[in-house]
């Protein structure tokens, strides 16, 4: 019974805590970002984010290599979401018992230093094609 009231209880807290995180500084620390990157991430994601770290080959679902175009185009919304809450049926499991919210922004902003966003091009898209697919 006890599980069942304390599960709302931690959400309440947790979304209440990524609130306060928010306020406090939209950059975070590229250089804590990088020691908590080592610490937690590494492992996984190898040291350039190539998805490509010691533990990556054991694996049956690989860790995302973020140097592609498809991860560099995710926003720091995206990128946040999979990081407290992990991803469904993966290795990669939620942080947000782990990292507060500043950390993970903090780590965030390390992966966007080893492979920096890039907007999606849109640049192929003709007014013919849209047509096409309207
Ligand atoms: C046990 C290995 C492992 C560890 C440790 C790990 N990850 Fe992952 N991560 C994965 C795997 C596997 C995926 C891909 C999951 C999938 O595609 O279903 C992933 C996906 C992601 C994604 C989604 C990227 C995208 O472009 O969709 C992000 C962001 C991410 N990890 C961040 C982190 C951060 C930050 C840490 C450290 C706090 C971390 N991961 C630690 C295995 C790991």
């Amino acid at each position: 019974m006890r599980m069942f009231v304390s599960l709302p209880i931690m959400l309440i807290v947790l979304v209440i805590g990524n609130a306060i995180g928010f306020a406090q500084d939209a950059l975070g620390d590229r250089t804590n970002g990088k020691a908590i990157y080592d610490t937690h991430c590494l492992r996984c994601h190898g040291d350039h984010g190539e998805g490509n770290g010691p533990e990556a080959s054991a694996l049956i679902v690989p860790p995302t290599n973020f140097q592609t175009p498809e991860s560099r185009m995710k926003s720091e919304f995206e990128l946040r979401s999979t990081v407290i809450w992990g991803m469904a049926f993966s290795p990669m499991h939620g942080w947000f018992n782990i990292l507060d919210g500043q950390e993970i922004r903090e780590v965030i902003q390390y992966i966007r230093q080893l492979a920096p966003y890039q907007a999606k091009d849109y640049s192929d898209l003709t007014h013919d094609r849209i047509e096409k697919h309207t």
